[in-house]
């Protein structure tokens, strides 16, 4: 018998983790402080609370880049030591992880190398892939629907999966995600009112704006530097500016949704028209999205009740029902053995 079981859902914002002998789940920013090149400052939250706050020295890294790990090392590393004491993984559990679909193998495989290789070492690593995760996430079994189209924004990447009898029919997934709509909000304050300011400043502004709803005319008064005179200073945004900066990449993930619908074979289509778009994702909770949606695409759509935990909310149902976990599979399997 397994020591534990854990959920993983890594994202390129927070990590999401299940553990079942506690039956809970908790998140932490997928962040880490480097100083001088080498040692470890900070990871997790107390990371991310460093992030533009930091002296030259300290580099603030997100380890895993557009959904996939890019700094393997440091995503081990930021995975063993960001579990306070309490939370530390047991050694020799079995682990459930969701993965993007739209990758290559090789991306995949440092999915589950991540868990093997590290200290805490695994008994058994097993994937799904994460639009089925979260179709089972919302409560809907994923073998018994037709079709579902799930479009999950988040921090870096937005996944738009076809999900139905018990798998994937299609995937997509685009390199958008909100940290694209935070520089292209932060590059539209620049542009127009020769003032700079930081990411997490950019972050606030779009979530109090969202796309759609209130008169138009709200604005936020921000803090940041002049251009012209080089200080710090205050400055006011309009809600329309900020709605504007979002548009171009919006369009992006809406023809592309429009796209994937067009691909899908008439009977999961007429699925997706009865079932509506159902949206996850952190950014997902982005005021008026949905409406926004709704009326460019002309379907219905639904939010998940809590869409940036919606991923390992599936791997909890799937570690406590034997039925779901056999919708996931093993990295050991004959499939996989060629890439070893
Ligand atoms: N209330 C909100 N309104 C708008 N955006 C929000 C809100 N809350 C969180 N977000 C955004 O959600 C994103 C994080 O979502 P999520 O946790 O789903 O991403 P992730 O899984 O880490 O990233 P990815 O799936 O791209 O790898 C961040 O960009 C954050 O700004
Ligand atoms: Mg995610």
């Amino acid at each position: 018998m397994a020591r534990n079981i854990y959920g993983l859902d890594l994202g390129t914002y927070e990590i999401k983790v299940y553990d079942k002998k506690q039956d809970s789940t908790w998140k932490e920013k997928n962040v880490i402080a480097i100083v001088d090149g080498k040692e470890i400052l900070a990871v997790g939250d107390e990371a991310y609370a460093m992030f533009e706050r930091t002296p030259g020295n300290v580099e603030v890294v997100f380890p895993m880049k557009e959904g996939v790990i890019s700094r393997f090392t440091d995503m081990q590393y930021l995975l063993q030591n960001l579990l306070k004491k309490e939370r530390r993984f047991t050694r020799g559990s079995e682990y459930l992880i969701a993965v993007p679909t739209d990758v290559t193998e090789v991306e995949k495989r440092a999915f589950f190398d991540l868990v093997v290789h590290s200290t805490a070492k695994a008994k058994e690593v097993s994937i799904v892939e994460r639009g089925v995760a979260q179709c089972i996430g919302m409560g809907i079994d994923v073998r018994k629907t037709k079709g579902m189209l799930i479009v999950d924004f988040g921090a870096a990447t937005t996944e738009l999966s076809v999900v139905g009898s018990g798998g994937m029919v299609l995937n997509k997934m685009l390199k958008i995600g909100g940290m694209t709509f935070d520089v292209a909000v932060q590059n539209m304050v620049r542009r127009n009112y020769d003032f700079l300011i930081g990411r997490q400043t950019a972050e606030a502004l779009r979530k109090r704006f969202g796309v759609l709803g209130g008169n138009g005319k709200a604005s936020m008064v921000v803090a940041g530097r002049n251009l012209v005179v080089g200080v710090p200073r205050y400055q006011e945004i309009p809600s329309s500016a900020v709605r504007a900066a979002m548009k171009e990449s919006l369009e992006t993930c809406t023809s592309q949704i429009g796209q994937l619908i067009e691909r899908t074979p008439p009977e999961v289509a007429r699925s997706i028209r009865k079932n509506g778009i159902c949206l996850t994702g952190g950014v997902s909770r982005l005021p008026g999205l949905d409406r926004y949606i709704e009326a460019v695409t002309g379907y219905p759509v639904h939010v998940a009740a809590k869409p940036d935990l919606c991923a390992v909310e599936g791997l909890r149902r799937m570690i406590n029902s034997k039925e779901l976990k056999k919708l996931s599979y093993s990295m050991l399997d004959e499939n996989y053995r060629w890439i070893r």
